[in-house]
């Protein structure tokens, strides 16, 4: 799979970035043509020289050389790319991916790719485990960064623990396994399809210390997101607080409150699907305290005032220049079910509704099974109960059937 595909290989200054060297030479064995860019103190640890000779193309190191950038700017290099692949990647360049920090010329095009990526970190093991670290990881796999090691080992410093740069051989699998995937994707159902998810409960704040929450756990929108990006789209999830990771190859937006959240939604319009499975909040406290609100002396009690937040699915189903070609909303209940999720259907303006009861003895919110209705204008299917995966698999292959020649949707 490797044969023709144009890797960029962005190398950083690790000790380790002689084995990028392996790499690079391993790709061109398997008929692979490789672009390297080098950080400035990388090319203390490896030659250009070498991967220059080995690669057959100069490799690059400054930003504001500007014969070169007029020659083969930083937008052109990732764009001729199939895959880049940071190798080894310091945290310090994993801190600038994070921050989206462009400041030479590695960091830079990585700012600007829209390619995949894949990162193989080198560190000191307790580099790696630093919060800091560990804070910029999630969030480079929540903004879809794909990962390669560290392995665990002896390192050059001498101390044991996780930060050792992947081998050179499960990177080479490691890059084409994504490029599979990536070919995988033009034939998958959704593939060239944006679905933007919400999912989730909201918390709106009564104060700085305290909110209100829903049981909502997140767990059917974050199987839908998965769904989708298996089948091929490209995923925008938007969450509000749960304790899930967010699934490889998903766009997560993280939000609180139901205002945060619509307007993360608006944002990231238009897309071809919309699936809202937040549990969004219906009231905000409209006298949120400033400050933690304190006990009175005299014993009376805080009243709280409440004002209607955005409703996000309406504001998507009815959107008049954006609106998706699918929205698909959902409806937990705990009575009259059907009666009450047609009644959104036509409210929201949405194409289905799948409806839920979520009365505490079903144990769905929260739990990894449902049990769902699919409510259209022309009819109501029932499913059978099953795990939230499957729902989000079978909704899934629904929604690529109902845009294929949008159904009689
Ligand atoms: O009105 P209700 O909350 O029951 O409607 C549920 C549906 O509407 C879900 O799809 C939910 O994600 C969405 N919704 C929303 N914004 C709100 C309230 C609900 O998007 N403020």
């Amino acid at each position: 799979m490797l044969a023709k595909k144009r890797i960029l290989l962005i190398i950083s200054s690790s000790v380790a970035a002689f084995k990028a060297t392996d790499i690079a030479r391993q790709l061109i064995k398997k008929g692979a043509s490789v672009k390297v860019i080098l950080t400035k103190n990388a090319t203390e640890f490896v030659s250009p020289l070498t991967l220059a000779a080995l690669t057959g193309e100069a490799a690059i190191t400054e930003l504001f050389d500007l014969t070169r950038e007029q020659e083969i700017g930083h937008i052109e290099l990732s764009r001729d790319a199939d895959l880049v692949v940071v190798a080894p990647c310091t945290a310090n360049l994993m801190a600038k991916m994070a921050h989206g920090i462009a400041d030479d010329l590695a960091s830079t095009t990585l700012l600007a790719t829209d390619k995949h990526v894949l990162v193989a970190p080198a560190m000191n093991v307790r580099m790696w485990l630093h919060p800091a670290t560990q804070r910029n990881l999630a969030q480079l796999k929540a903004d879809g960064i794909h990962f390669v090691g560290p392995d665990v080992g002896m390192m050059a410093c001498n101390e044991e623990g996780p930060g050792r740069l992947a081998e050179p051989e499960s990177i080479i699998e490691a890059i084409d396994a994504l490029l599979d995937a990536r070919i995988d994707d033009s034939k998958k159902p959704l593939s060239g399809k944006h679905v933007l998810i919400t999912a989730g409960p909201t918390h709106e704040p009564i104060d700085p210390v305290r909110y209100i929450a829903n049981r909502s756990s997140g767990k059917q929108g974050y199987a839908l997101a998965a769904a989708a990006r298996a089948a091929g789209a490209e995923v925008t999830l938007v969450s509000g607080p749960v304790s899930l990771d967010p699934p490889a190859g998903v766009t997560c937006i993280r939000v609180e409150t139901a205002q945060q959240m619509h307007d993360a939604v608006s944002d990231h319009l238009p897309s071809d699907v919309a699936i809202m499975a937040a549990a969004v909040a219906d009231w905000k406290v409209a006298n949120q305290g400033a400050e933690k609100i304190k006990k009175k002396p005299d014993g009376s009690l805080p009243e709280l005032h409440f004002s209607e937040n955005p409703d996000i699915a309406r504001f998507v189903g009815t959107h008049p220049s954006q609106r998706p070609n699918l929205v698909v909303g959902f409806a937990a209940e705990t009575q009259n079910l059907e009666t009450n999720a047609g009644a959104k259907l036509k409210k929201k303006g949405v194409d289905w509704i799948i409806a839920n009861d979520v009365s505490p003895e079903t144990g769905i919110m929260g739990g990894d099974r449902n049990s769902v209705k699919i409510v259209r204008a022309d009819g109501i299917e029932t499913w059978p109960d099953m795990e939230k995966g499957e729902v989000a698999q079978r909704l899934i292959e629904r929604i690529a059937q109902a845009l294929d020649g949008m159904m009689k949707v």
